[in-house]
């Protein structure tokens, strides 16, 4: 790549950056869509291509800490706002856009990226693998099942009340699956704009106070040939604490009236709302699709954090062209992992590995397939078991 300067964002510049994602994602960036956004696009953490004075290209990242497999946070960054201007793609803006960041990350001690792909053939390339799916359901107004879980209460909000509550009660019911990140106030910045401004919001309260919330909007479903069928609900967000609190919110959706059918895109893949249906089939999974995609920046660090389940030690070789100091050979067993000079029983690449990490494909899988080099088969079912987690991951943050 020629002709381009790789640099951070300096202020001032971050309109002319958001302009570059508002045409590269067909969207016109008026003075109010941008007065609204601009809390939420800071210069930190953005780098730029430019050319000349020119910016062309951008990609961002806001900080945020993310669940690992076991239950520890650790400190990502969350890709946002990438882009590189139609006149320019294709000679390697992007590429070098990501080696910046990357580079950046690991110098601030970012131990994992995390990013929504909007096409899934972008990012391999740069080590980050689909670590995370969810199912997309469509559910038809019907009854629940006597014996599902009941009790608690469901209150709408004004978009005042919600701006105010949200980010602490997402803040206080915690990251309960790995894959799961935090929300800071950067994030808020834009969710209280756009997000909350254009949704609904109901929150559920159980015994012990507040304890889920969701968010969803509206679409007309009325046509000149069924001019009396209800709206479609979209949820755009919905996180509980517990069953019970899930079931209630659920329970609500499907009791608006007017409403024909309720649609959840990014659901987590073990959410059981059809089960709690006394007619299963009204919920149909009409898609699963990858929700995150990951990059272990330090993945020496990415390992020794999270737990594993049990199994005979694995050896794993990692190569990592883009960050060699990942590169070397891993000993993985329940009771933590340490670096090593013994033989390899598996060889994974970065974006393998991200696939691996929070417990979403299993390695012998991804070995069948070819996506793993084995060295020694008899390691396949430990390292299935040692990387196998209790609940499957899932992110469930829009960023
Ligand atoms: C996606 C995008 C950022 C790529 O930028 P770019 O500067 O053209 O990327 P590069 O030139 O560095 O391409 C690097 C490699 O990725 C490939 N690639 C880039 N974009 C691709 C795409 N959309 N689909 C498939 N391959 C793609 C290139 O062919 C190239 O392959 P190679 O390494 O084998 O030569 C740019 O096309 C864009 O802005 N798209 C619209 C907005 C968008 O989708 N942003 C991503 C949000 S997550």
């Amino acid at each position: 790549m020629t002709g381009y300067e790789i640099r951070a964002l300096a202020a001032g510049e971050e309109r002319a950056a958001f302009e570059v994602l508002g045409r590269a994602l067909h969207v016109t960036v008026t003075d109010e869509l941008w007065r609204r956004r601009a809390a939420s696009f800071p210069a930190e953490r953005r780098f730029g291509a430019f050319t000349g004075e020119q910016v062309v290209g951008v990609a961002g990242s806001f900080a945020a800490r993310l669940a690992v497999p076991g239950g520890k946070t650790l400190p990502a960054a969350a890709v946002d706002g990438v882009a590189v201007r139609a006149d320019h793609t294709r000679r390697g803006v992007l590429t070098a856009l990501m080696a910046a960041q990357l580079a950046d990350c690991g110098r601030r001690g970012d131990v994992l990226a995390t990013l929504h792909a909007s096409e899934a053939t972008i990012y391999g390339r740069f080590g980050y693998g689909a670590a995370t799916r969810g199912k997309t359901v469509r559910i038809t107004p019907t009854a629940f099942r006597d014996d599902a879980p009941a009790g608690g209460t469901v209150r709408l909000l004004t978009t005042a009340e919600a701006r105010e509550l949200l980010p602490g009660l997402y803040a206080e019911m915690g990251l309960t699956r790995p894959g799961m990140i935090e929300r800071p106030e950067v994030w808020w910045a834009h969710a209280r704009e756009r997000l909350i401004g254009e949704h609904q919001v109901a929150v559920h309260t159980g015994p012990r106070g507040d304890d889920g919330f969701v968010l969803y909007r509206t679409e007309a479903r009325r046509t000149f040939d069924h001019p009396n069928r209800g709206a479609a609900l979209v949820v755009q967000d919905l996180h509980a604490t517990n069953t019970a609190a899930a079931a209630g919110l659920w329970r609500f959706l499907l009791r608006v009236d007017l409403v024909s059918e309720v649609h959840a895109p990014g659901r987590p893949l073990d959410e059981p709302a059809g089960a709690m249906l006394t007619d299963p089939r009204a919920c149909a999974v009409t898609g699963v699709d990858d929700d995150t995609w990951l990059r272990l920046v330090d993945v020496p660090a990415a390992l020794a954090a999270r737990s594993w389940g049990p199994g005979e030690p694995v050896v794993i070789e990692v190569t990592d062209p883009q960050l060699p100091g990942n590169t070397g050979r891993y000993r993985l067993s329940p009771t933590g992992t340490r670096s090593t000079t013994a033989a390899a029983d598996l060889r994974v690449t970065p974006e393998t590995l991200a696939m691996l990490y929070l417990g979403d494909a299993r390695p012998s899988t991804l070995a069948a397939i070819g996506r793993i080099d084995v060295a020694d088969p008899a390691a396949l079912p430990h390292a299935d078991t040692l990387f196998v987690t209790a609940v499957p991951p899932w992110c469930g943050t829009g960023f």
